[in-house]
């Protein structure tokens, strides 16, 4: 394993993770996630962001630097961008390898380090525009921009080389194999990590647009030339494509959804199913494209995704004890945490004995700013006559994301 060369003294380190466990504990990655991490070697070295032990990450890095002809001996400062334990689970180890490792982080970070790992030494905190030199022309200076993702985060600049070491923003899902730069990967490939770039942000950045946008701003004076996140590709060729993606997604649930539409459906017979076809049909005749997806079937992490990036919404379900079809219950839930605001929604289903849904389900929408398209429920299986207003409520929902 060797490490990649951002210029003649920065290099990236990643760990490719394949595994079956689910980030942050809830969000799947069948395709993997890197933990890229960063070198900057001046007479002194700096090591930015670590790892977790997980898979055998810490190994990878080990061979990495490596091949760099460093050890971790080797290293005076540890550059702590986000503490969060995907970057810092395995900081006791490397402790114990390092004792007289520096630590710096923002001061929010730095007390995280205290009550995640149980240090008080060697620990320094910095602020926006304060600079640490490495010698040989190579100074980071860091910029605080709090919660992306988490409130103490902050991102590291390397001016020679142009380099923004931004941790959690500008990442995204999928392991990276043996390439690491934009240049390296084909359209196909890049298509690939464009959707998985969109269930990242949705999954994890996405209830933290607003401070997405204030760190893009804040940075708006660097001549970005490498955009150096700590999950998936590291964007040399490009570097203002992810800045401006991630700018874009930011906007999702603010006013600047793309004209799509995610359905979103269960169904315990059938009936619900064959009402939604008949939604599915306007909208197909107005020409929206949408996106479907069938709960508890489809993980909520897909559905996340094509929820915060579309205009519309559709959430087809059948009442289930006087409720909701609970998987749906979970997702509205998902979609409440995660911030997915300003969708026009159509919610259709049908029930059995007696109704409930609806009720549970305007309680449940309370604060998400949703524009709610007139509903439909029938009694057992749809009629012709609930199929022809099916159809219709697909046609104005569609109609009413095209206007926007
Ligand atoms: Fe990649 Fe918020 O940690």
């Amino acid at each position: 394993m060797k490490a990649y060369p951002i210029s003649d003294s920065v290099f990236c380190l990643h760990a490719d993770i394949q595994t079956s466990d689910l980030f942050e504990g809830i969000w799947p990655i069948p395709q993997g996630v890197s933990l890229n991490s960063y070198v900057v070697r001046g007479d002194k070295i700096a090591l930015i962001d670590l790892v977790r032990d997980w898979t055998d990450a810490p190994k990878q890095l080990e061979a990495e630097l490596a091949s760099l002809g460093i050890t971790f001996k080797d290293i005076s400062y540890l550059i702590l961008n986000h503490l969060e334990p995907d970057h810092t689970g395995w900081l006791g180890e490397f402790k114990k390898i390092n004792p007289d490792i520096e630590i710096i982080s923002t001061a929010k970070g730095i007390e995280l380090v205290k009550t995640f790992y149980h240090f008080s030494e060697n620990l320094r905190a910095v602020k926006t525009g304060d600079k640490l030199d490495l010698g040989r022309g190579m100074v980071l200076e860091f910029y605080e921009t709090p919660n992306v993702h988490w409130p103490e985060t902050m991102m590291t600049w390397e001016a020679q080389s142009g380099t923004l070491f931004s941790c959690d923003a500008f990442g995204s899902f999928g392991a990276l194999g043996d390439r690491v730069f934009d240049d390296q990967f084909n359209a196909e490939e890049h298509t690939f990590y464009e959707k998985e770039s969109l269930r990242y942000y949705a999954n994890i950045v996405g209830s933290f647009s607003i401070f997405v946008e204030r760190a893009v701003k804040k940075l708006e004076g660097l001549n970005i030339r490498c955009v150096a996140p700590s999950h998936g590709i590291v964007w040399r060729k490009e570097p203002l494509k992810i800045v401006e993606r991630y700018l874009k997604y930011a906007t999702y649930t603010n006013g600047k959804p793309e004209k799509e539409i995610a359905i979103v459906w269960g169904s315990m017979y059938g009936n619900t199913k064959v009402g939604l076809d008949a939604v599915i049909r306007g909208i197909q005749a107005e020409g929206v494209p949408y996106s479907i997806h069938r709960v508890p079937n489809e993980d909520v992490s897909y559905v996340l995704a094509d929820a915060y990036k579309s205009a519309g919404i559709v959430l087809a379900m059948p009442t289930y004890e006087y409720a909701m079809f609970p998987p749906m219950a979970y997702v509205i839930d998902i979609l409440k945490r995660k911030h997915v605001y300003n969708k026009q929604v159509l919610r259709i289903g049908s029930w059995g004995w007696v109704g409930g849904a609806k009720k549970e389900y305007e309680a449940a929408i309370g604060d998400l700013k949703w524009t709610s398209l007139e509903s439909h429920e029938w009694p057992g299986a749809p009629t012709e006559s609930d199929l022809k207003i099916l159809e219709e409520r697909g046609r104005s929902l569609a109609r009413a994301v095209k206007a926007l």
